[in-house]
């Protein structure tokens, strides 16, 4: 099938690199200039393991290009992916304004009838208005078919996602568009779910919002493990034995972050209110997340006393391991928050250091290697559980911090692990390790 892609960012890059190791013709349109010249020569914008080698491989092959030009990606185009953004406006509201401007361009570059395939997330709804405003805007009075096909990868892990996700959802009114789609997916071997229109953009909010409720629970849950005595790992892995509950997204930590969390459990509330139903369950699970970001400033400073005057170092800034996506990352208020809190910052991220700059505040001392940024710290605080961080040898805390205490947002490391150091450590619902109160000691 020849295919274009319309945002060549997280979402549309990945589709489209996937679409072609299958065999398809993919054409990827971005209106950023600079990001469509670095991948015509094969580089990557974003950090996605496994990326940029499949990317490259498919564009020797000549299965693959980038363009700026719809014109020149519609010559022989017989299907559309629309994976455009869809940020937040500040009501919590989907911003369709990318979506909008991009259905306006297909209509008037439109050459001949085709299929546009939706996999931005977007309100129930929109697909509908999509495929009005391309067959307004389309010059010679073409209609299209319109089909929601939206897209549950996860940053970090996108091209396996992608080639190993549980479901294919189609949603489409047209059974010869769904069923191009699913001949199109085929060769992923992922199991296909067909439904309306309706219902598959629905699928996608519901899906978002039920794995963010999981993470606000465990995180609850983890807050009243801290004052009973429990420890909050054993107690989800426990739960998560029950295959009707499930084992994952039951991780304590920070709290959720990232380009979609956020903005789709808010706007999944607006839709809900904008029909006279009030998602009372949603908004707790997002008020839960704000104050689960802030609980790490307040564990600082019990363990600390004052912030102000201390030297903190910010280990993993990313929202989650495996990306450079900075987007409502934790990383950004408990930034501000030492900040304002007279705190001297130094931070670290394997990846991530480059966009970062653009979200934290100003006056923090950025470092390439953890061993450098744990330098003279008074206390360090994980906020992503990278690799790196959860690998490394304890001892360096010990080694080098001036005053060994670990604020651990992601639970990195087994107690049992920790007590053979003489590190006061903390983390989320699970019991404090003490250094005063070591049994075992090996320094
Ligand atoms: P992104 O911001 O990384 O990429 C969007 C791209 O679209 C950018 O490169 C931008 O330059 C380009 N663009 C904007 N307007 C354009 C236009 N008119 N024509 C051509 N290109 C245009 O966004 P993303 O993270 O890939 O998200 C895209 C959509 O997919 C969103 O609706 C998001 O909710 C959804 N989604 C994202 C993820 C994820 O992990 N990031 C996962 C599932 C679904
Ligand atoms: C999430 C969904 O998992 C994808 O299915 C979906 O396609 C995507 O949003 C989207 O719509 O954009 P993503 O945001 O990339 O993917 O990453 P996740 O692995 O879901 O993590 C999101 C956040 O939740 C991270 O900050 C992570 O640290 C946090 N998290 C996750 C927890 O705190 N605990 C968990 O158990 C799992």
């Amino acid at each position: 099938m020849r295919i274009a892609v319309i945002g060549a960012g997280y979402v549309g890059l990945v589709t489209g690199v996937c679409l072609a190791e299958i065999g398809h013709r993919v054409t990827c349109i971005d209106v950023d200039r600079e990001k469509v010249a670095m991948m015509t020569k094969g580089y990557s914008p974003i950090y996605e393991p496994g990326l940029e080698e499949m990317m490259r491989r498919n564009l020797q092959k000549g299965r693959l290009n980038f363009t700026t030009s719809y014109h020149e990606a519609f010559k022989e185009v017989e299907v559309i992916y629309l994976a455009v953004g869809t940020p937040q406006l500040p009501d919590g509201t989907a911003d369709l304004q990318y979506i909008e401007q991009a259905a306006s361009t297909i209509g008037t570059s439109l050459q001949k009838e085709c299929i546009v395939v939706t996999k931005s997330t977007v309100p129930v709804g929109t697909n509908v208005r999509i495929k009005a405003l391309i067959e307004e805007k389309s010059m010679h009075k073409m209609k299209i078919d319109i089909v929601s096909n939206p897209e549950f990868l996860r940053e970090g892990s996108a091209v396996y996602d992608t080639f190993h996700g549980d479901r294919i959802v189609i949603g489409s009114e047209n059974q010869e568009a769904a069923e191009v789609l699913e001949r199109i997916n085929q060769p992923f071997h992922i199991p296909i779910y067909h439904t309306d229109l309706n219902s598959a953009e629905m699928i996608k909010y519901a899906s978002n919002a039920f794995l963010a409720t999981k993470i606000s629970f465990i995180n609850e849950i983890s807050a009243i493990c801290e004052k009973v005595g429990a420890n909050v790992d054993d107690v989800a892995c426990g739960m998560g034995k029950d295959r009707r509950i499930g084992e994952q997204f039951l991780k304590a930590g920070i709290g959720y972050g990232g380009s979609c969390f956020p903005k789709d459990t808010n706007a999944l509330v607006q839709l809900a209110g904008n029909n006279q139903h009030n998602f009372k369950l949603l908004q707790s699970v997002i008020e839960v997340n704000h104050s689960q970001q802030m609980k790490l400033i307040e564990k600082t400073q019990e363990a600390v006393g004052e912030i102000q005057g201390k030297k903190v170092a910010l280990l993993g800034l990313a929202f989650k391991p495996n990306t450079d996506d900075m987007r409502e990352a934790a990383s950004i208020p408990i930034a501000h928050a030492l900040k304002e809190r007279g705190a001297e910052i130094v931070a670290y991220d394997p990846i991530a250091i480059q966009n970062a700059k653009q979200h934290l505040p100003p006056g923090i001392r950025y470092e390439e290697s953890l061993i450098n940024a744990l330098a003279g710290a008074d206390v360090a605080l994980i906020l992503t559980e990278w690799n790196e961080i959860k690998k490394l040898d304890l001892s360096h805390y010990v080694k080098w911090m001036a005053s060994p205490i670990v604020i651990d947002g992601r639970n990195c490391y087994p107690l049992d692990e920790i007590k053979k150091y003489s590190i006061h450590y903390v983390s989320i619902g699970r019991p404090t390790i003490n250094r005063k109160c070591l049994s075992v000691s090996v320094h």
